[in-house]
């Protein structure tokens, strides 16, 4: 049988290299042989790549980052790549290649196995922000990373009796400012999915003090937007790039200094967020949906994201992974809502 080829896509995340090294014992164990290519698609179109061995990958469980390099890098925007990529296939007989990667490497697997390269997709991104799975690799070590920094500013900001702001990443969606902000007892958590209303948050702050609270911690996602901001805040990215976002707690704390008379301090969480080794979660779902991945690609089925749904490994068609992005439940958000309106 052919060889399987991988590649880690898109930002890296805690939990990458449990998967390669879920995939290549699988593998190992039907003596098929895996191929990694290095920073993503890269790899695969400037022949970047090697054999991964499964004693290689031994340490690998606990180790943060990709052993294989990450980039976002798509080769379906240049059609002379794409004869590239075929030739590479040919070169290093793929049978199936698996990506492990966010929403927009998802939609660049979808069209590499239309363009006839069979593939399997692995979802992962701190972001938690990809459509056909509940929840993504990397998402359970960023949200702990994320509860414990938002934990240790409660006494810093009750010293001061201060206004804490922490801005979390999470692009377009707010799922990880959600549920660490949930996790970690913040006041208020703010969201790209409803834009901020200004004067809310200052009521709320007010009205906060006035009942006793000496201080107050809010978490706002990186994406999140002012009420008639059809753009989040962020500064351009390199060409052909995505705008790079930061900045919107830096705002935020901006209007309630001006607006009142609170002492006001911001803490952006960044990269911080996307470090280190992956929790103990994070390590058994990267290794149920790599080992499950292997198995799928092995018996030949393509065209598929393996994913985590109710509680088991399931799988969903790459186009539906690929069409868009999972926003933050109105369940959770109907809690965020709840949370700055306790007394
Ligand atoms: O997609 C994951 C993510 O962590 C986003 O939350 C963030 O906006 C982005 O990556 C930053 O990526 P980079 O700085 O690597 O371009």
């Amino acid at each position: 049988m052919a060889n399987l080829g991988i590649l880690t896509a898109g930002g890296d995340c805690p939990g990458l290299n449990a998967v390669i090294r879920a995939v290549t014992w699988r593998a190992a164990s039907r003596h098929i042989p895996v191929i990694g290519f290095e920073n993503g698609f890269a790899g695969l179109l400037h022949d970047k790549s090697r054999l991964l061995d499964p004693r290689v990958c031994d340490q690998s469980l606990a180790r943060g980052g990709s052993i294989l390099g990450c980039s976002g890098s798509n080769p379906y925007s240049d059609p002379d790549a794409t004869l590239a990529v075929s030739l590479m296939v040919e070169r290093h007989d793929l049978s199936t290649l698996i990506v492990v990667g966010g929403n927009t490497s998802m939609a660049t697997a979808h069209a590499a196995d239309l363009q006839g390269l069979p593939v399997v997709g692995v979802p992962k991104t701190i972001d938690n922000d990809v459509l056909g799975t509940e929840v993504t690799v990397g998402f359970a070590t960023a949200v702990e990373t994320a509860t414990e920094a938002i934990d240790r500013l409660h006494t810093t900001a009750e010293s001061h009796a201060r206004v804490m702001i922490v801005e979390t990443m999470g692009r377009d969606v707010g799922w990880l400012a959600a549920t660490a902000g949930v996790a970690a007892g913040s006041t208020m958590v703010l969201v790209p999915e409803q834009p901020i209303r200004m004067e809310q948050v200052i009521d709320t702050l007010a009205r906060r003090r006035a009942r006793g609270h000496t201080y107050s911690i809010i978490v706002v996602g990186e994406g999140t937007l002012f009420a008639g901001e059809s753009q989040p805040t962020g500064i351009p990215g390199a060409p052909g790039e995505p705008l790079r976002l930061g900045g919107v707690g830096d705002r935020l704390a901006a209007r309630i200094q001006q607006a009142t008379d609170f002492s006001c301090r911001v803490s952006v969480l960044g990269h911080v967020l996307r470090g280190g080794p992956p929790c103990a979660r994070d390590r058994v779902l990267a290794t149920r949906l790599g080992m499950r991945a292997a198995d799928l690609a092995m018996d030949g089925i393509r065209g598929i994201m393996v994913a985590w749904n109710g509680g088991e490994v399931t799988h969903c068609p790459l186009a539906e992974a690929a069409a868009g992005l999972k926003a933050v439940s109105r369940e959770l958000l109907d809690i965020l809502d709840a949370l700055s309106h306790a007394e």
